[in-house]
């Protein structure tokens, strides 16, 4: 893999105090290219703009998958990531559905630990902030028929992130629009799959609502995820989330919780979860928190839940009590490298040059 550095470091320009999500770039980014049946051409350059014909699949028939994942920092300056072979594995899956060459192990890999390495100085310092990672591949093909693309880049840039949301979410449930559907490509990191959303989401934000919750398309009464986080709901001492099917991103963040909460003894339940359900436990209280979560909130506690213009607040329970924080803090101390990590999930950047 060639290593073109660049000469013009942005980093003094980049604010770690005042981090908001997805402003600046790192100083490089890693890129690939598949032709004529395989990957080639990997570099780790500076961050630039790419050129493509503005007849690229991408652009019309939307063959574009992606990934989202994090770098952290410990105390000692040293940067790991959380569980990257699940992302790659994913990607993979989201390629394979969406008819995209798959990307070998060794270049996802590789190009992603050496890019890291090369930009570590970007992974903030501060608890619950990292360096966010997207991997992404579009379809370059210029030839405008409505096939799978022969061409393909694959990309992975990275931007420092704080928080996400600062407070517990407002959140509607939606039963008019949908994400996915079965057979479709709901399980998928699929770009047209956010595009789609967008417009639900921003009729939810003019109503005050943070986010939506999706629901099943064919009945609208089964409990799907939460814009892009995954959903828990906490009820009789126990931590319910939908089971995992092709309308539903399998969240490595959800996974994560799921082995958290098993090992520290909690119940847990994989199933259909129905709106009545939940709407019956908040009205007699049996539903006691409620979360999303996803690699770019790691954990966000539920306020309140609309559901056909009623609204129910979650019981008001102080912060340290909730269990939704006690996860968010076991899990980013396993991703800062302050407690041990039963799971194998974290994995050092070591220094390659
Ligand atoms: C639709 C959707 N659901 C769930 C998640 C959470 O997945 P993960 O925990 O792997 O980030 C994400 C974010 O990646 C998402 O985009």
């Amino acid at each position: 893999m060639k290593i073109e550095r660049t000469l013009h470091s942005k980093i003094k320009e980049m604010d770690f105090k005042n981090i908001s999500f997805g402003n600046h770039y790192s100083d490089h980014m890693f890129f690939s290219e598949f032709k004529d049946g395989e990957w080639k051409n990997s570099i780790i350059k500076p961050f630039s703009k790419i050129l493509f014909s503005p007849g690229s699949l991408v652009f019309h028939y939307g063959q574009a998958v992606f990934e989202g994942m994090k770098a952290y920092r410990d105390k000692k300056g040293e940067i790991f990531l959380f569980r990257p072979e699940e992302n790659f594995k994913r990607f993979n899956q989201s390629a394979q559905r969406l008819e995209m060459p798959s990307i070998p192990k060794n270049i996802f890999m590789n190009g992603l630990k050496k890019l890291i390495d090369i930009d570590r100085d970007w992974v903030p310092n501060d608890y619950g902030h990292s360096l966010y990672i997207r991997p992404f591949m579009i379809a370059t093909s210029g030839i405008l028929s409505a096939k799978p693309s022969k061409n393909y880049m694959f990309l992975i840039i990275s931007t420092p992130v704080g928080s996400y949301y600062l407070n517990s979410l407002k959140i509607k449930i939606e039963e008019q629009y949908s994400r996915s559907s079965p057979g479709g490509v709901g399980f998928t990191k699929a770009s047209g799959n956010y595009a789609a959303s967008f417009y639900p989401t921003r009729l939810a934000n003019e109503q005050g609502f943070d986010q939506l919750l999706w629901t099943d398309s064919s009945t609208h009464t089964k409990i799907e995820e939460a814009g892009t986080m995954n959903v828990f709901f906490f009820m009789k001492d126990k931590l319910i989330t939908p089971k995992a099917n092709d309308s539903i991103l399998r969240g490595i963040t959800c996974n994560s919780i799921l082995s958290l909460s098993k090992k520290e003894g909690l119940c847990v339940e994989q199933r259909d979860i129905n709106i009545s359900e939940i709407i019956e436990g908040l009205r007699n209280g049996e539903l006691q928190e409620a979360f999303g979560c996803g690699t770019a909130v790691v954990i966000s506690s539920f306020k309140m839940i609309s559901y056909q213009n009623n609204i129910f607040h979650f019981p008001k329970i102080s912060n340290h009590k909730r269990l939704s924080f006690r996860l968010k803090k076991k899990l980013l101390d396993i991703q800062h490298n302050l407690s041990e990590d039963p799971f194998g999930w974290r994995v050092k950047i070591r220094r390659y040059f």
